[in-house]
């Protein structure tokens, strides 16, 4: 007799799960998020099943780690927030919106991954012509990488049975699915039986696979959250389509450290790295003129220069307009509270802009001191000296904090030839500054802007 199917309610927003429908998720409170949820029955097996061999605890000290394999995928961006490469049996997950590039950057690690071993592509989105047609373009080619046009994951599953490939991609999750469950493609039920079915051969033949997964509106991998917690790597692919710069990001790895970013530029023949991130960030940047300044953020291990570019224009109606985009808006509101109250800045009536150039996103308050000066520079229409550059985080007394790895930003800067570096006072003294830069340490944010404006 067939077993009856158990039907749940997971949210397509946190993965909450219950047996009855609401209209508001329980947990994270979003509405119509819950989705019907068939558990598929015992008699839809895994094509693949994980080996039943008996595990028993060992001492940590006798755990050999000696197999853990690491594949580069010829891209050093990608490997670095890879942890270092891509584990053996491991399952990455690379999330973003269309035409960012996903498809790009899987087709083209093929090509040095093919040199590890068999390379299996499927796709649910394109024919074999057409991702022959963007290999040739990309030029990736070699016997051992095919491609395999096909929707349905038990037959890319048979196919990597027969094939057995060191590297799966799939492209998209969104696509494939598994007829044994009754949902449609895309749907929470086919998303997760689909990556678990996926999960399982991973972990027992160590294949890598890479699975791509399209973002909802909201900028997380559509589908449930619970995709995030079954894979061993989220990666990000971020960027605006009208700047060729993409940023990988990793928001979560089982295997390396997650503040890594790796840098990419798109061009006619694909994706190029970027192996020195702060001189593109600041290509183009205009000299002389007001509203700009240049800070030095860490990315996980790295320093890179970014500029941070402010409008300070007076407002048209009562209420002034405010708005952030690269850094967060409630910091940028707070730090114009503080220039006006402790720097004497009558922005009151002045709408205010706030912009990181190339798409880089800052979370760190070290970029702080370079959008008061930005802001201050565009309000009293005057630039910034040249080669100088400003970090420190700003409290809310107006005074300037110190920074984490200041080191290694000034000896960044320094590369760039900027000459003179606006910091902190406090925790810099042991800071010898490299041949040609000057460090002004400051205490608070008049003393900062009057070295910002006066060399
Ligand atoms: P794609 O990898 O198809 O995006 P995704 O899989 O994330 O949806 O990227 C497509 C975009 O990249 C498309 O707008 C064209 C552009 N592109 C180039 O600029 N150069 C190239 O060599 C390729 C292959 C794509
Ligand atoms: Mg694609």
């Amino acid at each position: 007799m067939a077993q009856k199917q158990k039907v749940s309610y997971v949210c397509d927003n946190c993965g909450y799960d219950s047996i009855r429908w609401y209209g508001q998720c329980p947990s994270c409170k979003t509405w119509d998020s819950l989705k019907e949820f068939k558990e598929a029955p015992v008699s839809a097996a895994p094509a693949v099943s994980f080996s039943r061999t008996k595990n028993s605890p060992k001492s940590i000290d006798s755990i050999d780690t000696a197999d853990e394999l690491r594949f580069g995928t010829g891209f050093s961006e990608l490997d670095r927030v890879l942890g270092g490469g891509a584990v053996r049996g491991s399952i990455v997950l690379i999330g973003g919106e269309p035409g960012i590039g996903k498809s790009t950057l899987m087709l083209q690690i093929c090509r040095c991954l093919s040199g590890c071993g068999d390379v299996l592509y499927a796709s649910g989105e394109e024919s074999q012509r057409q991702i022959k047609l963007r290999a040739d373009r990309l030029e990736v080619k070699g016997k051992n990488i095919s491609v395999l046009a096909e929707t349905n994951l038990d037959l890319i599953l048979d196919a990597t049975t027969e094939l057995k490939p060191a590297f799966l991609i799939v492209d998209s999750v969104q696509t494939v699915y598994r007829p044994s469950v009754g949902a449609a493609p895309g749907n929470v039920t086919q998303i997760k039986e689909c990556t678990m079915a996926l999960l399982r051969m991973a972990k027992d033949t160590g294949t890598v696979v890479f699975i791509v997964g399209h973002v909802n509106k909201d900028g997380e991998i559509a589908g449930p959250k619970i995709l995030e917690h079954m894979v061993d790597c989220v990666l990000y692919f971020e960027g605006e389509k009208q700047n060729a710069y993409r940023i990988l990001r990793a928001a979560k790895n089982r295997f390396g450290s997650t503040n890594e970013i790796g840098v990419f530029e798109m061009k006619d023949k694909g994706l190029e790295e970027i192996l020195n991130p702060s001189e593109a960030m600041l290509a183009g940047r205009p000299s002389g003129v007001p509203g700009t300044c240049i800070t030095a953020v860490m990315e996980g291990t790295r320093p890179i220069l970014a500029e941070v570019q402010a409008l300070v224009a007076k407002s048209a109606f009562g209420n002034p307009r405010r708005m952030a985009s690269g850094v967060d808006y409630n910091r940028a509101v707070l730090l114009l509270a503080v220039l006006e109250t402790r720097a004497g800045l009558l922005l009151g009536g002045s709408d205010a802009y706030v912009n990181v150039i190339g798409g880089l996103k800052i979370d760190e308050p070290a970029a702080d001191l370079a959008t008061v000066i930005a802001l201050a520079s565009s309000f009293r229409d005057l630039p910034v000296v040249p080669d100088t550059l400003a970090i420190g985080e700003v409290g809310l007394t107006g005074e300037l904090r110190r920074v984490h790895a200041l080191e290694q930003r000034i000896a960044e800067a320094a590369r760039m030839k900027f000459k003179r570096c606006i910091c902190p006072y406090y925790g810099t003294s042991g800071i010898r500054a490299p041949e040609g830069m000057e460090l002004i340490r400051v205490h608070s944010i008049p003393q900062a802007l009057s070295a910002a404006f006066n060399a």
